[in-house]
């Protein structure tokens, strides 16, 4: 059983070990996202700070850089299990290579899993990403990206106390009405399962085939929670 030290907002000093776990999750649950490690590996340090920070130059008017996670309406929640738990539960395999070049890598940077750089600091072992729609017809709506718990985690709870945090955190944004994500494999998914567990409902029909991952389809359907 992990002990979860704490669920916080990620900032920029949790870059390097953001990096390490989102393409640890693009290697070893490839199936489970739209995003790809092979897309990403060779992207600098600071694609990654953007993503982390849900600041993307798109013109919603969040996009200043400054590398602060202080946005109430983009952030990354990450989950932190003491070292000693996260020791003795060993990744199954050093998927992601921080080998390859990396323009603008930070110091500190870390591989494997994301093990914090000193023995005795918590690591980072779960993330969810949430954005609010910058649209003015459509900001009554927030949506979650990238939702992760390392695999030797899982099963206690890690996600869910994830989302749980950031519904509560999105919910009290003046005028948010819903979330929406898109899930894939959705017949046989455990994510699938965690979102119906936390309130979230399925709208509409499979979208069949939605991506092929390794020459195999997969399909996806959308969920959603209301606040009301
Ligand atoms: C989905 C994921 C984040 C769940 O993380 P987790 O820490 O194992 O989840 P939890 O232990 O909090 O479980 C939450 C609920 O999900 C369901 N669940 C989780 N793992 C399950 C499994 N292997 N089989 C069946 N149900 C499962 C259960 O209903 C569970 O609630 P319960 O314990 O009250 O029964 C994790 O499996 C993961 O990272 N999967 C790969 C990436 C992914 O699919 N991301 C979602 C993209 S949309």
């Amino acid at each position: 059983m992990t002990a979860l030290a704490s669920v916080r907002r990620l900032t920029k000093d949790d870059v390097a070990r953001y990096r390490a776990l989102r393409l640890r999750a693009f290697q070893e649950s490839a199936s489970s996202f739209s995003e790809s490690f092979e897309d990403e590996v060779n992207q600098p340090i600071e694609y990654f700070q953007r993503v982390m920070m849900m600041r993307c130059d798109d013109g919603d008017g969040d996009g200043d850089g400054d590398g602060n996670n202080d946005s109430q309406e983009h952030f990354t929640l990450g989950a932190f299990a003491t070292a000693m738990a996260a020791a003795s539960h060993p990744p199954v395999s050093t998927a992601v290579s921080l080998s390859a070049p990396v323009a603008g890598r930070v110091p500190g940077s870390v591989a494997g899993s994301g093990s914090g750089s000193q023995e005795d600091e918590p690591v980072l072992i779960g993330i969810a990403t949430f954005k609010r729609d910058g649209r003015s017809k459509a900001r009554h709506k927030g949506y979650i990206h990238t939702m992760f718990v390392a695999p030797e985690h899982r099963g206690c709870g890690i996600g869910q106390s994830i989302l749980r945090q950031l519904i509560e955190q999105a919910r009290s944004l003046d005028g948010l009405e819903q979330m929406h994500l898109w899930v894939l494999q959705p017949h046989t998914s455990a994510a699938r399962r965690m979102y119906e567990r936390v309130g979230f409902v399925m709208q509409g029909t499979v979208v069949c085939r939605d991506l092929k991952i390794g020459g195999v389809y997969v399909d996806a359907a959308y969920m959603s929670l209301g606040f009301s």
